[in-house]
C-alpha cells in the first residue's frame, strides 16, 4: 500500500489533550493522506462504483473558553470504488475561518458553548454570529462537486469530489442568502435539483429555496415565522418539501438582551407543507406533538396525506439527572439523553389534520434511506445506535419500516462508526439490493476502517475490510455518489 503524505495544518493542541471530545475515538488528525489502492481484507465487489465522502469535526486550535465538537474545523474523508479497488483521501475543507485561523495561530472566533462576545474577530457566521463556519457538518454531491455545511447556517462550501481540493463558497449569480444556509439540503437524485432552508434573527426568520442541475437558483421564498426559530434538517416528496419550526428554540427575553439559550415553549411542533416551486400563499401549516427533530429519514406522498419520517425526541432537553454534571455542555449529543426514536407523522391535504405514531421504541438516529427512493415510498431505513451519554455509534441497525422488524450490527467494545452511505448495485431492482459503507474509529487497535456490508444482511458483518492509512476521528454525516454523478470519473 503506497500512503502519501500530502498535507500537514497546524496544530496548536496539546499533546496530552483529554477533553472528552478531542480524545480517545474524538483524537483529531492534522495530517492529510493519498492512497491509490487501499489493501482490502475480504472481498470487495466489483459493482460497487462510486464515491463515500465523510465530514468530520477537526479541530487544530484550543478554543478561547471552551470546546465544542460542532466548532471543529471540517475534514472530509473520501473513499472511491471501482472495479474491485478502493483509493482514498483526506483534506481539510479550506474554509474562510480556517485559513484565517491558520495563519493566526489561534482561534479566532467564539464557539456554541462560548458567548459570541468572547470571539477576537468582530465578524463571523451563524445565525447566532461571530461564530467560524467550520463547514464540518454535512456534505452532498450536486452538480458533479461536493459540498460542505455548516450546523448553523453558513456558506455553502463546493469541492473537487476526487481530489478534495476546495473550490470555493457558493455564489449564484454573485448572490448568496445574507444569513447562510442550513447543516441539511437535499439532493433529488431524480430531478439533480439542491433543495435548502436558511434561517436567522432577522423577519421572516425563515427561507426556502431550489437550485437546479446546473447549479442556479430557480425558487427562493420567505417562509414567514413568528421569531427566530432553529430547524436543522428539512424533507421532500416528488410534489412537496416539508419545512419545521420545533417548540425548543431560543428564549425571547434573553435573546433581546444579547443571549442566546435555549428553551422548550409551550406550543406544539408545527410543520410548513409547501409545493416544490411554491410560494407564501400556498404554505399549509400543520401541528403536532411537541418535539425537536435533527433528523429525518425521508417523506412521501399517500393518497391526501404526505407522509414524513424521523427521529422524534422524548426529551428535546434532557433532564439535568440524567447527565453527569461534567457532560451537561454536551447532553444535547447523546441519542439515550435525547431519547431519539422513530416516528411518522402524516399530514392530511384535505383535512388539514395531523396523525403520528412513533415506529420503534429503542434510540437511533442518524438514518439514511436509497437516494433512489428519496421523496418516494421506502421500506428501509439505515440507522445508527449511539454509545449511552455519548456521540459516538456503537452499531448499525436496519429498520424495515414496512414490517416493523430490524435487523442490528453491534461493533466490537471501543469500535465506533459513521453515518452509512448507501450503494445500489449495480443493475438493482429492490430497494435493498445495494452496499452499506462506513468508516471505524477503532480505538482499541489505534487504526480505522472503510467497511463494505451488504444491505440486506448487515447482521453478517462486513464484506470487505479497508484499512485506512491513520486512525481518524469521529465525525459527522455522509453521503454516497454514484461514478456516474461525477465529472472525470473511471
Ligand atoms: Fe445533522
Amino acid at each position: 500500500m503506497d500512503i502519501d503524505l500530502v498535507g500537514r495544518a497546524l496544530r496548536t493542541l496539546p499533546d496530552d489533550d483529554d477533553h472528552p471530545y478531542r480524545s480517545g475515538p474524538w483524537r483529531p488528525q492534522h495530517e492529510e493522506w493519498k492512497v491509490d489502492e487501499l489493501e482490502v481484507e475480504g472481498t470487495l465487489p466489483d459493482d460497487l462504483d462510486g464515491l463515500y465522502l465523510r465530514n468530520t469535526e477537526n479541530p487544530v486550535h484550543m478554543p478561547i473558553a471552551r470546546y465544542h465538537p460542532f466548532d471543529g474545523d471540517g475534514m472530509v474523508h473520501a473513499v472511491g470504488f471501482e472495479g474491485g479497488r478502493a483509493w482514498y483521501r483526506n483534506r481539510f475543507i479550506r474554509t474562510a475561518g480556517f485559513t484565517a485561523e491558520q495563519s493566526a495561530g489561534r482561534s479566532l472566533w467564539a464557539g456554541i458553548s462560548e458567548s459570541p462576545t468572547s470571539a477576537e474577530r468582530p465578524d463571523g457566521w451563524g445565525a447566532r454570529g461571530r461564530m467560524k463556519d467550520a463547514s464540518s457538518t454535512d456534505i452532498v454531491v450536486h452538480a458533479g462537486q461536493a459540498v460542505t455545511s455548516f450546523w448553523q447556517c453558513g456558506d455553502l462550501y463546493r469541492l473537487d469530489p476526487l481530489t478534495l481540493d476546495t473550490v470555493g463558497a457558493t455564489t449564484w449569480d454573485g448572490w448568496f442568502p445574507p444569513e447562510g444556509i442550513s447543516a441539511h439540503t437535499k439532493v433529488d437524485e431524480a430531478t439533480g435539483e439542491m433543495l435548502f432552508f436558511s434561517y436567522g434573527l432577522e423577519a421572516p426568520y425563515l427561507h426556502y429555496g431550489v437550485v437546479d442541475a446546473d447549479n442556479r437558483l430557480v425558487h427562493h421564498t420567505p417562509v414567514p415565522l413568528p421569531g427566530p426559530r432553529l430547524p436543522h434538517d428539512m424533507a421532500f416528496t416528488t410534489d412537496h418539501v416539508i419545512l419545521n419550526a420545533f417548540p425548543m428554540y431560543w428564549d425571547e427575553r434573553l435573546l433581546a438582551k444579547g443571549r442566546f439559550q435555549l428553551a422548550m415553549h409551550d406550543e406544539p411542533s408545527r410543520f410548513a407543507v409547501i409545493p416544490r416551486r411554491g410560494g407564501v400563499d400556498d404554505i399549509r401549516w400543520f401541528e403536532a406533538d411537541p418535539t425537536y427533530v435533527l433528523h429525518f429519514t425521508n417523506a412521501y406522498t399517500d393518497g391526501d396525506e404526505v407522509v414524513l419520517e424521523g427521529f422524534y425526541q422524548d426529551e428535546p432537553m434532557p433532564r439535568p439527572d440524567a447527565v453527569a454534571d461534567d457532560m451537561w455542555m454536551f447532553r444535547y449529543l447523546a441519542l439515550d439523553w435525547m431519547k431519539t426514536r422513530l416516528h411518522r407523522w402524516r399530514f392530511n391535504l384535505v383535512t388539514g389534520q395531523t396523525t403520528e405514531e412513533h415506529l420503534r421504541d429503542d434510540h437511533t438516529e442518524f438514518g439514511i434511506v436509497n437516494g433512489r427512493y428519496a421523496g418516494k415510498r421506502h421500506r428501509y431505513v439505515y440507522a445508527a445506535t449511539g454509545k449511552p451519554g455519548w456521540f459516538l455509534f456503537d452499531g448499525l441497525v436496519r429498520h424495515d419500516v414496512e414490517k416493523g422488524v430490524d435487523e442490528h450490527l453491534r461493533l466490537p467494545d471501543g469500535v465506533y462508526c459513521s453515518e452509512v452511505g448507501v450503494a445500489p448495485k449495480e443493475g438493482a431492482t429492490e430497494e435493498d439490493d445495494a452496499y452499506l459503507v462506513t468508516l471505524t474509529t477503532d480505538v482499541a487497535n489505534d487504526r480505522s476502517e472503510c467497511l463494505v456490508l451488504d444491505a440486506a444482511d448487515i447482521a453478517a458483518g462486513p464484506i470487505a475490510r479497508l484499512k485506512l492509512p491513520q486512525r481518524i476521528s469521529s465525525g459527522t454525516h455522509a453521503t454516497w455518489a454514484p461514478g456516474s454523478a461525477l465529472p472525470g470519473w473511471g
